[in-house]
């Protein structure tokens, strides 16, 4: 089964042709972080024009690497949120079109449910099930319990920011541009993780959610000065914004890491699969790695980690199997609950 697949949750604009919910025949990307990074964040209303000017481009580039065309495919899968509301309509209500005048099936895919099932999509022997999932992108921080491909339970979540805008946030406060995750990772390695006394929060009665908006307000009065407001000067040395960086990054990673060990050790799960952005960085994949997590880490592959619509089309098979067609009438989302 050939699918298309189509990703505009937030600030890119991507499309994939996959085969039977693994073989990758395409995976283009049309990346938007040109257009943003002055503003230090995804301005919304410059994300939809830009997803309408690329949308169509996109999906005829995909075709074209995959060398199929658009008769070959069977089965439409998009994003239906979470994200930005503009955003999304742009890309489901393409999906929805090309399903209504191509007579083919459409099915709508959560996008964080996508972001797990990346991990597992060139995994040549996938874990058997439960796994645990751990979801860290720009705008999600979760802890998910995987009882199979398609079907999830919420164990915890971010009450504020994610840890990727936390990343982001420390790097807009520090000066540097968006996206500042890869910046602040950097700047990371060459500073000293114990200058800081940073901490990542926690949420009284709920010990597998996360919080990080004050983790942001300790960075911000570290580097500006007690009770400071974001648009205060830098009162750091250079030297002392590497330590920072590095404080705030054990700060947030280790917060993770603790609370999905506390959730591992909760029941048996045959593996971990982490999704999102900040899978790109090397001290997480580090905490994670090795007999402390106790079980098998699945992390994705390098061109799966970024918002993709490989990971759409690939767990749209899934769902379309489980569940057959979404009607065209599904609505975009900016909020969806796990489906158990
Ligand atoms: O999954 P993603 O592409 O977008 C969402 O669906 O949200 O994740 C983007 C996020 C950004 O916040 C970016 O700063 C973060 O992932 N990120 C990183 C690194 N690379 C990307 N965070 C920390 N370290 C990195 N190396
Ligand atoms: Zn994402």
């Amino acid at each position: 089964m050939l699918v298309l697949g189509i990703e505009s949750t937030c600030d890119e604009t991507a499309c994939a042709i996959v085969r039977n919910g693994r073989e990758i025949l395409s995976n283009t990307i049309a990346s938007q972080t040109d257009l943003h990074d002055v503003y230090g964040g995804v301005v919304p209303e410059l994300a939809c024009r830009r997803h309408i000017d690329v949308l169509i481009p996109t999906i005829r580039q995909a075709l074209e690497e995959a060398n199929v065309s658009l008769e070959d495919i069977d089965l439409i899968a998009a994003a239906y949120g979470p994200g930005l509301i503009g955003a999304i309509l742009i890309g489901l209500n393409g999906a929805k079109s090309l399903s209504w005048t191509l007579q083919k099936p459409f099915v709508g895919v959560n996008h964080i449910e996508a972001h797990l099932y990346a991990a597992l999509m060139s995994t040549p022997s996938p874990p058997s099930f439960p796994c645990l999932g751990l979801v860290v992108s720009g705008g999600h921080t979760s802890l998910v319990e995987v009882l199979d491909i398609g079907q999830y339970k919420l164990l915890g979540q971010t009450v504020d920011d994610a840890v990727g805008e936390a990343f982001d946030k420390t790097a807009k406060i520090l000066g540097l541009p968006y996206p500042g995750g890869p910046l602040i990772e950097a700047l990371a390695k060459e500073g000293d993780a114990n200058r800081f006394p940073l901490k990542g929060g926690r949420v009284k009665g709920r010990p597998l959610d996360f919080s990080f908006s004050g983790l942001k307000t300790s960075v911000l009065y570290a580097a500006k000065g007690p009770n400071s407001s974001p648009k205060d000067p830098l009162t750091l040395s250079e030297e002392d914004k590497k330590h920072l960086a590095a404080s705030f990054q054990k700060a947030a990673l280790g917060d993770i890491h603790k609370k999905t060990l506390l959730a591992l050790g909760s029941k048996t799960y045959h593996g971990l699969l982490i999704g999102g952005g900040v899978c790109h960085n090397q001290e997480l994949r580090r905490l994670f790695q090795g007999e402390n997590t106790g079980v098998p880490v699945y992390f994705p592959p390098p061109g799966l980690i970024t918002d993709n619509a490989a990971m759409i089309a690939g767990l749209g098979y899934h769902v379309y199997r489980n569940q057959g067609p979404s009607p065209l009438s599904l609505q975009a989302s900016t909020r969806i609950p796990f489906h158990h």
